[in-house]
């Protein structure tokens, strides 16, 4: 069986080595919350120190969702988020160059201003805070160090973690807890289903190339978040649409962050927001 690498055990790792478990031999990497995965053989591995264990591993296929992921963290600590988001992922870039191995890097909507919005693979890069400058040079140097590379880009990830909150499962915790939430109706993202996520990065991970791999619908924070209620039977009316000025984040937004999906719809099915939370309920279902 080939050997698939996944860098990084958070929402979305955890997710690409389920999803590759059944087809590949799978390693699944953590950092500082260690973690075990039925089918999966899990190692401690840090992308800003040495990456022996990749050159141990030989893996065919590398996929690195590792990252400083905090936006406003990457703000006040430029210097964590340079050594985390783009030193790291070039020094997994030289490991699998010299192995041969496949590169799969993921990257953000953030790399763009979000001023037009539906950005396309070709579109003008133009990052607004330190998170997207970072990811932005990681893309660069992934690029640059392996010709055959994917990067493949996403947007607001969701789906059950059981470690750390996303915005899904947050809304739904606040709304459950009969708490009143302010959220934004000015910012338009393309939310993504972690699973729906790894089912693309599996289904074009011979292409090389950037990739716009997210959900398929543009919408604001605000309307998400009156489908979350509707999917989960939770109160709408708790939901108070603001605008982002009343907020004050250390980084700066993009306003219009969606990505146009119509390269990836060429290989595989990219959901929608309804289908996605649908298909969140199913696996709620199902006991991990
Ligand atoms: N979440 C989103 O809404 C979103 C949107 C667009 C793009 N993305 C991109 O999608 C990818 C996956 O996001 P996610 O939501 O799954 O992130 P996540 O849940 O925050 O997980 C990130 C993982 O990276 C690991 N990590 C951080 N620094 C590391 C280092 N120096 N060495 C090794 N591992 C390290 C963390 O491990 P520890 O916690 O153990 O340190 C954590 O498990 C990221 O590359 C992110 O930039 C995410």
């Amino acid at each position: 069986m080939t050997e698939l690498l996944v860098i990084g055990g958070g929402l979305l790792g955890r997710a690409v080595a389920k999803a590759s478990r059944e087809s590949f031999r799978t390693a699944l990497t953590y950092n500082s919350h260690p973690l075990q995965m039925e089918g999966c053989a899990t190692y401690p591995m840090d992308i800003t120190g040495r990456v022996d264990l990749i050159r141990s591993l030989k893996p065919e296929y590398i996929v690195l969702t590792a990252a400083m992921t905090n936006v406003d963290g990457c703000e006040e600590d430029r210097q964590g988020a340079w050594k985390a988001n783009a030193l790291g992922p070039k020094n997994v870039a030289s490991a699998a160059k010299d192995l041969g191995s496949k590169l799969i890097y993921v990257s953000t909507d953030y790399v763009f201003d979000g001023e037009r919005g539906m950005y396309r693979e070709d579109d003008q890069t133009s990052p607004i805070n330190y998170y997207g400058e970072s990811k932005l040079a990681a893309e660069g140097f992934v690029r640059e160090i392996c010709q055959d590379s994917l990067i493949a880009r996403t947007s607001v990830l969701y789906g059950w973690n059981p470690a750390k909150q996303n915005f899904v499962t947050w809304a739904m915790e606040e709304m459950k807890k009969g708490n009143r939430i302010n959220i934004v109706n000015d910012q338009f993202t393309s939310p993504t289903l972690s699973s729906n996520l790894a089912d693309m990065i599996l289904a074009i991970k011979d292409q090389t190339g950037v990739f716009h791999t997210c959900g398929s619908e543009r919408i604001n924070r605000y309307d998400f978040s009156i489908k979350i209620a509707k999917a989960f039977c939770l109160d709408e009316s708790l939901i108070n649409p603001i605008t982002s000025n009343h907020l004050s984040w250390k980084a700066r937004r993009p306003m219009d962050s969606s990505l146009d999906t119509s390269k990836v719809s060429r290989f595989t099915k990219p959901l929608n927001v309804e289908e996605g939370l649908n298909a969140m309920i199913m696996q709620g279902m199902v006991a991990e």
